[in-house]
């Protein structure tokens, strides 16, 4: 654990590294206490860097065994060297080499960064900084090395053995029980997509023949005995690899693409060139242990991980900074590949749903950063969904903003350009500037100013003109650091329809404004704070349908009537909106029953709701998974964040299930014989028609549970008899919701049933760690007791510890701070085995701030109790330090 005092990395301190690592030669003998890397770096002074500098390598709690420069043995004591960092003082003006040997203890590796075991095997995770606990390095992302790496181990202890690039020779050692493997990528690559594998392991192969024609071997490395799930990563994989080849152009370039799936990994998958290292969790599915949303996942981090090929690997990022650069694009590519798979419609809802969750309250809260940051003090702090959903919402309105061929246009342009190199977000955008023949400069405040743009709507309809004047305004509240907002550029997709569907067309007249472009597209550019534009020829008052498609990633604030959108909800012609509407009609109504509630009242009940879903459910057939994303209604946490001040959760709790009874009332009959005509015979298949109906089915089982006690039976046979996880899961669910004896009785079933399927048992923590009751929380100390139970295995401590603080809002927000005071203690256990995961967890008190004064005195004290410990990780101590700003 790092002590010393830290300072924060300023992007304007960026300067290139003094030396260069054209070179790494890695050596590595595998042992469980004791692995020993020989690194031999080919160096030289970086003509952009200072010359007779000190060259000065980071490390990580490395223990060195032997240096040599020019192979003369150096002094150890002589030169600069502590576990973090090795110095030497004024090397060679011309190239020369470094040999460096470490010893590592991979068995004694809780952190999971640099080499560690899982399970059975030994892996590495080097980004961002992880390869500093390998060996001395300059671990930074524009240092480029070719690497060759030779591993060495005993047969069984790892008859796997993989790197980067392709295999270059693999032996046994004559005489030995031992046996090596030599992988030579050649590809210049940054130190945080090293990776090795060592193992015995369970594989899967396959080919792919690129476009031009090469033929590339696929692997995926399992446990053994997991083969099977791993069948549907293989197809994703393939039809990834073909698709960027279809829409970007982008072939593979090695012989060989490996993944290997490890049970311990911080995060969701990793990059590594050409051997992605991925949680198991985005790997393995069977229709008995996955679920459909489980199958989507897997999918989009498949092609995620690909796609980084491209965008990240051959084109990596200068400094950390720049890392919206691959992955707010990635993001962007692996939206577009599930939307093109799926169905694009709902796929852009789901989107949308992740980034008002996920990422509006971390812009509206004290953890607020921007796209790209201008300082950190803990890199790891900065894989958000800011970073990740937001940067690709930017890349996604880029591209309205373009039009979709100067966007093509513009990354061949970039990938042409920077092709082997770490770049930077404005030499990608000055790519997009250069193609388009438009200053983006405005458009690059979005990467330099934190915060959800504001845009208010007012509407005026002149009957005897026939006209409606819009009057646009845009805000953005100040986020820590950034008082003063510059105006940005903002897109708003725009419709104008009749209340029984009927378009109108955009005509406006020389003077309100609107460009011949606007009107063609139906995008207006909102630059200014605000801007007025009238449109005429409009017979009727039209229904106003703004930011179609979630046209930008800004708060809307437009008072549309609810007839407007009741009609909006049955016709708008951009399916996006339609579901919007539905979620703001019941949004409003849930803001005013919070109010009622907390007036000491009942909730609201209100009829024409009710009538509109009925509608919805009787349109299902021609999409049922765009009626469930309708049923779904807002979460708590959804409405938590429309009311952003004051906030009490139990309020919302209570308005949200009184909408829910009401509606298991109001539509009983329609919802009992959806549930019936959607039932399933036959054999599973994860597509997205498939899975829309389960969703549509299970949506109708949900609400007419929460009004109608014979739902309970139904979900008990549905749990009991479901042959796939999909069905089963849903009704373990619905019983979850609802104490009592066939709940206990499901729970139990549900785990002999699963006991030696761990992604299943994650499963059956999480959602007993989200049950909304008083008590909750004995039940997870009691569960923190169950033998399969491991604080260590970040998948296992999210799914109890993490699906509590951030998906039971009642409870880790109970009254009495006693969710607070639990989820603080753990973040302190977890923090002196994982920084990373213990940082994580605490990020579930980002909106602490927007609390009622009673939850926010008790969130703070928590929060204040963390900050005293005195050995916290810079991971914690960065996030709380933050929070509490
Ligand atoms: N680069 C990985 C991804 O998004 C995420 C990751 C970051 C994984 C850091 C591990 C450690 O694809
Ligand atoms: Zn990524």
């Amino acid at each position: 654990m790092r002590t010393d005092v830290a300072q924060p990395i300023r992007l304007a301190d960026y300067r290139p590294p003094d030396y260069l690592i054209d070179r790494v030669d890695l050596d590595i003998r595998l042992d469980r206490q004791a692995t020993r890397v020989i690194a031999r770096l080919k160096l030289r002074p970086n003509p952009q860097g200072k010359t007779g500098a000190d060259l000065v390598l980071d490390g990580d709690g490395l223990r060195l065994k032997r240096l040599l420069l020019d192979g003369a043995p150096l002094d150890i004591h002589a030169n600069f060297v502590t576990p973090d960092r090795l110095t030497i003082a004024s090397p060679p003006h011309e190239p020369f080499s470094l040999e460096i040997e470490t010893e590592l203890n991979p068995a004694a590796n809780t952190q999971l960064m640099g080499l560690y075991r899982s399970g059975s095997a030994y892996c590495t995770q080097c980004e961002a900084e992880g390869f500093r606990r390998i060996t001395y390095f300059l671990d930074r992302p524009d240092v480029l090395s070719v690497y060759s790496v030779r591993l060495e181990a005993e047969q069984t202890d790892a008859p796997i053995l993989l790197s980067n690039g392709n295999r270059t020779a693999t032996a046994a050692i004559e005489g030995t029980s031992r046996h090596f493997a030599v992988w030579h990528d050649p590809f210049p690559k940054p130190c945080y997509l090293f990776a090795l594998v060592g193992g015995d392991l369970g594989a899967i192969h396959d080919t792919f023949t690129t476009a031009s024609g090469r033929e590339v071997q696929l692997g995926i490395y399992v446990e053994h005995g997991k083969e099977p799930s791993a069948a549907y990563a293989m197809d994703a994989l393939k039809r990834a690899m073909r698709w960027d080849e279809e829409v970007f152009g982008r072939e593979y370039d090695l012989d060989v693409f490996n993944i290997v799936a490890v049970s311990d990994f911080n995060m969701g998958a990793m990059e590594n060139k050409g051997l992605n290292v991925f949680n198991d969790k985005y790997i393995l599915a069977s229709p008995e242990t996955a679920t459909d949303t489980d199958y989507a996942q897997i999918e989009a981090v498949i092609a995620h991980e690909y796609f980084h090929n491209w965008t990240g690997n051959r084109i990596t990022c200068r400094d950390w900074f720049q890392l919206c650069l691959k992955e707010g694009l990635t993001v962007f590519r692996d939206h577009e590949f599930s939307a093109d798979m799926r169905s694009r419609a709902v796929r852009r809802i789901a989107d949308v749903r992740t980034l008002r969750a996920q990422q509006f309250p971390e812009d509206a809260g004290p953890l607020a950063h921007n796209v790209r940051p201008d300082s950190y003090y803990e890199i790891n702090n900065f894989y958000t969904a800011t970073v990740y959903e937001k940067g690709a919402e930017l890349i996604r309105m880029l591209k309205v903003l373009i039009g979709a061929k100067a966007f093509r246009a513009g990354m061949d342009l970039y990938f042409a350009r920077y092709d082997g190199t770490a770049a930077t977000v404005e030499q990608f955008i000055a790519c997009f500037a250069e193609v388009s023949g438009r200053d983006l400069t405005q458009f690059s405040r979005w990467y330099s100013q934190s915060g959800t743009p504001l845009v208010e709507v007012e509407a005026h309809y002149d009957a005897a003109a026939q006209a409606l004047t819009l009057d646009f305004r845009q805000s953005c509240k100040k986020t820590p650091g950034q008082d003063e907002k510059l105006p940005f550029v903002i897109p708003i997709e725009l419709g104008l329809l009749s209340h029984d569907g009927k378009i109108f067309d955009l005509v406006t007249g020389p003077q309100d404004g609107a460009s011949a472009h606007e009107l063609a597209t139906g995008v207006i550019e909102l630059t200014e704070p605000r801007r007025r534009l009238t449109f005429h020829a409009l017979p009727e008052r039209p229904v106003v349908s703004l930011l179609r498609g979630f046209s930008a990633p800004i708060s809307l604030c437009y008072a549309a009537s609810e007839d407007d959108l009741i009609a909006q909800t049955a016709h708008d012609s951009d399916s996006f909106n339609r579901w919007q509407a539905s979620q703001t009609y019941a949004t409003r109504l849930l803001l005013r029953s919070v109010e009622r509630i907390r007036a000491g009242g009942a909730a609201e009940s209100d009829p024409r709701f009710i009538d509109a879903l009925r509608h919805v459910l009787k349109a299902s057939p021609a999409d049922p998974a765009f009626a469930a994303q309708v049923l779904a209604l807002p979460g708590e946490a959804d409405i938590a964040r429309e009311i952003g001040a004051n906030v009490d959760p139990d309020a919302i709790f209570a308005a949200r299930k009184a909408l829910r009874e009401a509606i298991g009332s109001g539509l009983a009959d329609e919802l009992r014989a959806l549930y019936a005509s959607l039932a399933e015979d036959g054999a599973y298949s994860p597509d997205a028609a498939a899975a829309g109906r389960r969703a549509l089915r299970n949506a109708a089982l949900d609400l007419y549970t929460a009004a109608n006690p014979d739902g309970r039976t139904l979900a008990e046979a549905q749990f009991t008899h479901a042959p796939f996880m999909t069905d089963k899961i849903a009704g373990l669910g619905i019983l979850a919701l609802h104490a009592g004896a066939e709940r206990e009785r499901a729970f139990e079933a549900y785990y002999e049933f699963y006991k030696n399927e761990p992604l299943a048992i994650d499963k059956w923590f999480a959602l007993q760690a989200a049950i909304p009751e008083a008590g909750a929380l004995e039940r997870i100390r009691a569960l923190m007791t169950h033998p399969a139970f491991s604080l260590s295995n970040p998948n296992r401590a999210r799914a109890l510890i993490g699906a509590f603080a951030a998906g039971n809002q009642t409870q880790f927000n109970a009254p009495d701070g006693s969710g607070y005071d639990f989820v603080a203690a753990i973040v302190l256990q977890l923090d002196e085995k994982n920084p990373q995961v213990a940082a994580r967890l605490l990020g579930a008190f980002k909106s602490w701030r927007a609390l009622e004064p009673h939850r926010r005195g008790l969130a703070e004290a928590a929060l204040r109790r963390v900050i005293a410990q005195n050995r916290l990780s810079p991971d914690v101590k960065d996030i709380v330090e933050r929070s509490l700003n």
